[in-house]
C-alpha cells in the first residue's frame, strides 16, 4: 500500500531521516525501531505529510496505492488524513486541542470523516473500552487526564477512524506494563479484524517482536537493517540491531527467541 523511496527528510540541510526503500503491505505490520534521534517519527510524519509543516526539506517518493504523496495540497492530505492513514502521535497530549473536552474532540474528528450519530456514539463507546478507560474521561480537557490516559484516548481515537494504514509512534511507551500488553493485543486485532496494516514504531524491541512481521532498524537517521521480523530479531546482521537486542532485559529476550 505504502511505498517509501529515497525518502530523505532535512532540516538546514542536515538529513535526520533517510530511507532508500520501506514498504507496508496491505494487513502488514512493520515495526521501526532504533534509539531516540534515530529518525523514527521523521519518517513516520513524512508519510502523513507532516515533516513540510515542521520545516523540514523533504525528498523522494512515498505513494499510497500508487499515487504519490509528497507534493499533494493541503486539501488533499486533509482528504487522506484519518480516513485513509491515521497517526498515534508520540506525545499525544500536545496532539490534542487543549480547547476542547475529550468527548468533543472525539465527536468531532469522527464526524470530520463522516461518522455521526448512533454510529459514532458506539465507536466511541467500543474503542475507549478497548483501552480501558472510562467514559467520565470525555468529560475532561486533555491537560485533566494523565499522560497514560492521554495516550491510550489518542490509540482510541485512531482505532475508531479505522483507516487502512496506522503510524503509531511509540504507542505504549507511558503505559505500565498490563496496559501496554493490551494494547498490543488491540492492535494485533485491528490488523486480524480490518486487515489495517501499520507501521509500529518503538525503542522496545520485545514489543516489536510480539506485533511486526517484518522490522526495519534505524540509527542516526539512516536505516541500518530491515528483514522478516524472526530473522532481525534472532540472526541480525548489524551489530547495532545486536546491541538493540542485547538491551532487552532478558525476561524480553526470551520473549524475542
Ligand atoms: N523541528 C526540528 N528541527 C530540527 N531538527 C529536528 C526537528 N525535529 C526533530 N529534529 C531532529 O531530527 C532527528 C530525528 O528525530 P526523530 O525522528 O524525532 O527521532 P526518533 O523519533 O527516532 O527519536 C533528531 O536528531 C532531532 O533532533
Ligand atoms: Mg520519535
Amino acid at each position: 500500500m505504502i511505498e517509501v523511496r529515497e525518502l530523505e527528510v532535512a532540516f538546514d540541510g542536515r538529513v535526520v531521516a533517510r530511507v532508500e526503500s520501506l514498504d507496508l503491505n496491505a494487513g502488514e505490520i512493520v515495526g521501526l525501531a532504533g534509539e531516540s534521534g534515530s529518525g523514527k517519527s521523521m519518517t513516520a510524519l513524512a508519510i502523513l505529510g507532516l515533516t513540510r509543516s515542521l520545516g523540514a526539506d523533504v525528498r523522494g517518493s512515498i505513494t499510497l496505492d500508487g499515487e504519490e504523496l509528497l507534493g499533494l495540497g493541503d486539501a488533499e492530505w486533509r482528504a487522506l488524513r484519518g480516513r485513509r492513514i491515521a497517526m498515534v502521535m508520540q506525545s499525544p497530549r500536545g496532539s490534542l486541542n487543549p480547547t476542547l473536552k475529550l468527548g468533543k474532540y472525539f465527536e468531532r474528528t469522527l464526524a470530520l470523516h463522516g461518522v455521526e450519530g448512533t454510529e459514532a456514539d458506539a465507536r466511541i463507546r467500543t474503542a475507549l473500552a478497548d483501552v480501558s478507560l472510562d467514559e467520565v474521561l470525555l468529560g475532561r480537557y486533555p491537560h485533566q487526564v494523565s499522560g497514560g490516559q492521554a495516550q491510550r484516548f489518542a490509540i482510541a481515537l485512531a482505532v475508531a477512524l479505522r483507516a487502512e494504514v496506522l503510524l503509531a509512534d511509540e504507542p505504549t511507551s507511558a503505559l505500565d506494563v498490563t496496559v501496554q500488553a493490551q494494547v498490543v493485543e488491540l492492535l494485533a486485532r485491528l490488523r486480524e479484524e480490518h486487515g489495517t496494516a501499520m507501521l509500529f514504531i518503538s525503542h522496545d524491541l520485545a514489543v516489536i517482536g510480539r506485533l511486526a512481521d517484518r522490522v526495519v532498524v534505524m540509527r542516526d537517521g539512516a536505516v541500518v537493517e530491515q528483514g522478516p521480523a524472526q530473522q532481525v530479531l534472532t540472526a541480525p546482521e548489524a551489530d547495532y540491531t545486536k546491541a538493540l537486542i542485547d538491551a532487552v532485559p532478558v525476561i524480553g529476550r526470551g520473549r524475542l527467541a
